[in-house]
């Protein structure tokens, strides 16, 4: 049977409470892609040049490590990806689970929380780093029907 697994980072709880619903619409695993560092408010200060996150997001080869891992993820088809947008593109935790993993394969569905940007910048910079996937549009999901459109993914 087709399995699906929602994959999210959420440093402030905003995408967290999205993966919720897409994972209860498609009736998918959930995983938090944990920090093993957590991000303390001073680290999120994006106004901040020197702050974990800006020096993260400034260094494309930077790859912040998670807490812990999915348990088999051979045993999934799709992957939902789910993240905030930070400067424009996926934070750089994401990437380090795109690299943890064989994606070959599956299909993949990103979205997102923003505070207005769009999600094309972080569906580019996704691809590019896991093109072995197979990558389906993405959705930004400030509002909207969030449980009818992961439905209609799956
Ligand atoms: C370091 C950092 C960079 C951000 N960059 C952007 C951005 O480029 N565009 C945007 O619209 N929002 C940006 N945001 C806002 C977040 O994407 C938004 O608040 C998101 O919903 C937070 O989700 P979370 O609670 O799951 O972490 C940024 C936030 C942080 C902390």
């Amino acid at each position: 049977m087709a399995k699906t697994l929602v994959a999210y980072f959420s440093a402030s709880g905003v995408t967290e409470c999205v993966a919720r619903k897409v994972a209860e619409a498609t009736g998918a695993d959930l995983y938090q892609i944990e920090p093993a560092e957590p991000y303390t408010a001073a680290d999120l200060d994006w106004r901040d040049k020197g702050s974990r996150s800006s020096v993260e997001m400034n260094d494309p080869a930077s790859r912040p490590a998670i807490a812990r891992g999915v348990a088999d993820m051979a045993s999934y088809d799709t992957v939902f990806v789910g993240f905030p947008v930070w400067w424009y593109v996926e934070p750089r935790i994401v990437d380090t689970f795109l690299d943890a993993y064989d994606f070959a394969g599956k299909t993949m569905i990103p979205f997102a929380t923003s505070g207005g940007s769009g999600i094309p910048g972080a569906e580019k910079s996704l691809a590019e780093r896991c093109p072995s996937a197979t990558w389906k549009p993405g959705r930004l999901l400030n509002g909207g029907d969030i449980a009818a459109w992961a439905a209609a993914q799956v």
